[in-house]
C-alpha cells in the first residue's frame, strides 16, 4: 500500500508531529527579536505607485468589458525594430494591434514610430487600450553614462539617480515609458559578460543602487510625462550562472538566495519599481520563468509586489528546450501559473492562452490577475489620458550641457585607481602640465564607439569625446605623440613597432587597452580567458620595456586578470566603459583636477582559477592565516587548509579598494555600546572612526562599514558591508564618520529562513576597503 494512502500511517505521522512540537516548545527557546518590518521582507509597500484605489476601480471597470482574446492580447509583447535576442519573428503588428492582440511593443526607434502604433491602438482597437512601449535603457538613452558596473563604482547613489532621471526624460520623449532596467543581479563571476550591467557582488551596495535607479526612472510620480516605469531584472539567480556562461544553470540554496541574491530585488520593489523581469536560468532545477516559489511565494505573497512581471526575451518558449514543457502550450501554462504576466516575444500566450483558459488549465482568476498587473501600470503612467508623445521633444541635435556634465561627473567618480607607484621621486599620477611629451598609445585611445560600452541605448559615437581629443585640448596637440598600436583583436608587427618607437620619444606613456564593448562584454559575451584580447599584452610589455613611465588605462566591462601588468606597470586605472565623456573625465582625473575616488564593487581576481571570488565569503573550518606564496605550505599543519598550493587566496584587489592621490589614516573603529539585547525591538548602536587626510591633496573617500557575526545559528560571512559614506577631505583635514546601526545590520537568515537578530558576537570595521582595519567588538545577548 502506498504510504500516502495509508490511514494508520497518517495517524502515526500526526502523533509524531504533535510529540515533536511538544518537545521543541518544552526546550528553552532563545529570545529572538523579530527584526522591523522593513527588514523582515513582508508587509505593505510604502512607495508603490500602483496601489491607488482609484486606479483599481478603473482596472475593474475595464476588465469587465474585455473579451478573453482581448485579455490575452494585453499579455503579449513583441519587438519591433532591431532585435535584442534570437528568433523575434516579424508579425503584422498593425493588424494585431487593431484586433487588440498586443499589449506592449519594444525596440522601436523613434517617437514617430511609437505614435503611429499608438494611433492604431487607441483609435482602431475596440477598447482603445494604449500600448506600453519599452526599451533596454541600461545606462542612458542618448546621453550615455558609464556602464552600470562603473556607475556602481562611484558609490554615489545621488549621481546614479540623476543619470537615471536624464535617461527617463530622454526615453519618454521618444515614446518609451518603460525601461528594462536596473539589472540588479549579484555577480560573483567576471567571466559572465553581464557583470557589466549590474552593481557588482554586494547585496547592500546593490540594494542602494537599485533604489537609486528606481527613484530616478520613476520620479515623484509615474504619471509625470517624463517618468518611466522601471523594471528590476532578472529574477532570479541569473548572475550565478555556472562557470560564468551566459544563460547557464544556477544552484543557490534558499539561505544564500535570501542573503545575497534577493535583497536588491526587494529594495527595488520597496522603492516602488512598477515591474520586474524573470530570468533565463534554471534555478535549483526549475527554470526561473516557471518558478512559483520565487515568482509567487516570495514576490507576491511575502513581498506583496503589485506590479507587472514580464518574462525575458522568449524565456516562456524556452521552457521547451529546458525540457519542462512538451510544447509552447504547456510552456504558456507553466509560466502564467507560476506568475509571469506578460510573455516577451515568444508568442506562446498569444497562441495558446485563450484555449488554456477555456479548457480550465489556466484559471480565469489567474488570467485576470495578470491582465490587472498590466493595466495598472498603464493607468499609473497616465497612458489612458495621454497616450501620445510630443515628437518635437525628442532629442535630435546636440546634447544639453547639463546632461553632459552629469555624464562627466559620473565618469570621473567611477574610475578606480588600482596602482600608482613612484616613477622617480613621486608617484606617476597625477600628471603635471609641465610634462613635455606624452605618448598616447592603444586601440582605445581614440575610439568613440567602444567608450559607449555595451547596451548603449540610443547612444551615438559622435557624442563621445575620446581620450585623444580631450588630451589635445588639455595640453595641446603638439605635446602628444599618438600610435594606435593595432586593433583590439589584431595587430601587425609594424603597428607594435611603431608604438614602441612612439613611446621611446615621450616623457610619459598613456596606454589605452581593453575589451571590445559589444562583442566581449555584456549579454552573450562570457569569456573563458580574462586577459587583454589580441596582441595587447604583447604591446603593453614591449612599450613598458622602453623603461618610460607607463600609465595603463583599462577599458573593460569586468576585472581582467593581468598579473604581469600589476607587477610591472607603475600606474593602472580601471576606467570601465565611461560613456560620452570618457576623454574629458579621464583627463581631469589623470591631471588631478578631480581626485580619483571610485572603489571596486567586485573582487578583482589574480587568476581565473580563483573564480568565483567574493569578499563576503564564509570562513570555512580551515581558514589559512597566510597564503603568501613566499610561504608555501610545507608541513601537515599548513597543508590541510582551505587554500591553493599555487596561488594566494586573496584577490589582486579586494572589494571596496581604490587609491587616491593622498594618503589617509583611519583611526581604530569605536562602538558606543558593549552589549545589546537580541529581543530589543529598537536594537541600535553607533560605530564611528575618524579619517584623516595625511597628504597634501584633497580627496573624496568612500568610507565603508563592515560587520561580522559569530556564535550564530548559521555561518555568517567573514565581513558584510553594512554602510558607506562618500566624504571630501581637504589636505590635513580629519572627520569623524559615524554609522548608526539597527536590526538590519545585526540580523541574519536563520535555519528556518527567517530574518532574525540572534545572540552573537559582533565585529565592526570602518575601513577603506573590505580587507583592512581593526574591528570594534560588541555582544548581542538574549
Ligand atoms: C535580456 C534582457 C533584455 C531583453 C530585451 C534579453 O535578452 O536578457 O535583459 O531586457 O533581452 O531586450
Amino acid at each position: 500500500m502506498p504510504w500516502n494512502s495509508c490511514q494508520r500511517c497518517h495517524k502515526l505521522l500526526a502523533i509524531v508531529a504533535i510529540l515533536s512540537a511538544l518537545v521543541i516548545f518544552a526546550l528553552p527557546q532563545p529570545a529572538l527579536a523579530q527584526v522591523p518590518e522593513a527588514a523582515s521582507r513582508s508587509g505593505a509597500l510604502p512607495h508603490s505607485p500602483l496601489t491607488d484605489p482609484a486606479i483599481e476601480k478603473r482596472v475593474d471597470a475595464l476588465l469587465k468589458q474585455m473579451t478573453l482574446e482581448e485579455k490575452v492580447g494585453q499579455l503579449a509583447q513583441y519587438s519591433s525594430g532591431a532585435p535584442t535576442g534570437p528568433s523575434a519573428g516579424n508579425a503584422d503588428y498593425p493588424s494585431m494591434i487593431e484586433r487588440g492582440e498586443v499589449g506592449s511593443l519594444f525596440n522601436l526607434d523613434s517617437a514617430r514610430a511609437a505614435n503611429q502604433y499608438q494611433h492604431i491602438a487607441v483609435e482602431k482597437s475596440r477598447l482603445h487600450i494604449p500600448l506600453l512601449f519599452g526599451l533596454d535603457v541600461i545606462h542612458g538613452f542618448r546621453t550615455t553614462f558609464p556602464v552600470p558596473l562603473a556607475l556602481a563604482s562611484t558609490w554615489d547613489p545621488a549621481i546614479v539617480e540623476k543619470a537615471a532621471r536624464i535617461a527617463a526624460q530622454e526615453s519618454s520623449a521618444a515614446g518609451v515609458r518603460w525601461v528594462f532596467s536596473p539589472m540588479v543581479d549579484i555577480a560573483r563571476d567576471p567571466r559572465w559578460g553581464r557583470i557589466v550591467e549590474g552593481a557588482g557582488e554586494d547585496p547592500f551596495l546593490g540594494s542602494v543602487m537599485a533604489r537609486a535607479y528606481v527613484r530616478g526612472y520613476q520620479g515623484k510620480s509615474l504619471s509625470d510625462k517624463e517618468s518611466v516605469a522601471a523594471c528590476i531584472k532578472h529574477f532570479v539567480g541569473y548572475g550565478a550562472a555556472e562557470g560564468g556562461r551566459d544563460y547557464n544553470t544556477a544552484e543557490i540554496s534558499e539561505h544564500t538566495l535570501r542573503e545575497i541574491y534577493l535583497p536588491p530585488f526587494y529594495a527595488g520593489i520597496r522603492e516602488g519599481s512598477a515591474s520586474l523581469m524573470s530570468s533565463f536560468n534554471t534555478l535549483n532545477g526549475l527554470p526561473a520563468t516557471a518558478n512559483p516559489f520565487t515568482l509567487t511565494q516570495i514576490l507576491r505573497n511575502e513581498w506583496g509586489f503589485p506590479g507587472l512581471v514580464v518574462s525575458d526575451w522568449t524565456s516562456v518558449g524556452e521552457l521547451v528546450p529546458h525540457g519542462i514543457a512538451r510544447d509552447k502550450a504547456v510552456a504558456a501554462q507553466k509560466a502564467v501559473t507560476a506568475g509571469i504576466d506578460m510573455d516577451m516575444v515568444s508568442d506562446s500566450y498569444h497562441q495558446h492562452l485563450a484555449d488554456l483558459v477555456k479548457s480550465g488549465k489556466v484559471s480565469q482568476t489567474r488570467l485576470d490577475e495578470a491582465v490587472r498587473d498590466v493595466l495598472r501600470v498603464k493607468f499609473a503612467l497616465g497612458l489612458f489620458e495621454d497616450p501620445f508623445t510630443d515628437e518635437s521633444h525628442e532629442i535630435q541635435g546636440a546634447l544639453p550641457k547639463e546632461r553632459v556634465e552629469v555624464a562627466r561627473l559620473a565618469a570621473e567618480r567611477s574610475f578606480v585607481l588600482l596602482k600608482n607607484s613612484p616613477a622617480g621621486s613621486r608617484p606617476i599620477l597625477p600628471l603635471t602640465s609641465e610634462v613635455r611629451t606624452i605618448a598616447l598609445i592603444g586601440p582605445l585611445a581614440d575610439d568613440a564607439r567602444n567608450m559607449l560600452g555595451p547596451w548603449a541605448g540610443r547612444g551615438r559615437p559622435e557624442d563621445v569625446v575620446t581620450l585623444k581629443t580631450a588630451l589635445e585640448q588639455k595640453v595641446g596637440a603638439n605635446k602628444i605623440r599618438f600610435a594606435k598600436g593595432g586593433e583590439l583583436q589584431t595587430a601587425s608587427d609594424a603597428e607594435i613597432q611603431k608604438a614602441v618607437e612612439t613611446a621611446q620619444k615621450a616623457d610619459v606613456i598613456l596606454l589605452a587597452l581593453g575589451e571590445e564593448a559589444d562583442t566581449q562584454s555584456g549579454e552573450a559575451a562570457s569569456r573563458a580567458y580574462l586577459n587583454l584580447p589580441g596582441r595587447q599584452e604583447e604591446l603593453l610589455e614591449k612599450v613598458a620595456a622602453t623603461g618610460k613611465p607607463v600609465v595603463l588605462l583599462l577599458f573593460s566591462g569586468r576585472p581582467l586578470t593581468l598579473p604581469w601588468a600589476f607587477e610591472h606597470v607603475p600606474a593602472v586605472v580601471a576606467a570601465w566603459f565611461p560613456g560620452i565623456q570618457a576623454g574629458p573625465a579621464l583627463v581631469r582625473v589623470l591631471f588631478g583636477d578631480e581626485p580619483p575616488s571610485g572603489k571596486l564593487v567586485v573582487s578583482w581576481p589574480r587568476t581565473i582559477g580563483q573564480i568565483p571570488i567574493y569578499y563576503n565569503a564564509l570562513n570555512t573550518g580551515r581558514p589559512p592565516e597566510n597564503t603568501d606564496l613566499t610561504h608555501p605550505p610545507q608541513n601537515s599543519v599548513e597543508k590541510y587548509l582551505s587554500r591553493y598550493i599555487d596561488e594566494q587566496n586573496s584577490p589582486q584587489f579586494p572589494f571596496g579598494f581604490g587609491l587616491s592621490y593622498s594618503s589617509l589614516e583611519y583611526s581604530q573603529t569605536h562602538v558606543d555600546s558593549a552589549k545589546l539585547h537580541a529581543s530589543d525591538k529598537d536594537i541600535q548602536a553607533t560605530a564611528s572612526a575618524s579619517v584623516r587626510n595625511e597628504g597634501n591633496r584633497a580627496v573624496d573617500e568612500i568610507v565603508q562599514l563592515y560587520v561580522r557575526l559569530t556564535g550564530t545559528s548559521m555561518e555568517e560571512p567573514v565581513r558584510k558591508l553594512a554602510g558607506f559614506k562618500r566624504i571630501s577631505l581637504a589636505p590635513g583635514e580629519s572627520r569623524t564618520v559615524s554609522f548608526p546601526l539597527g536590526a538590519e545590520a545585526f540580523s541574519l537568515w536563520d535555519m528556518q529562513n527567517k530574518l532574525r537578530v540572534e545572540p552573537s558576537h559582533v565585529q565592526l570595521w570602518i575601513s577603506p576597503d573590505s580587507s583592512r582595519g581593526l574591528p570594534a567588538e560588541l555582544e548581542i545577548v538574549e
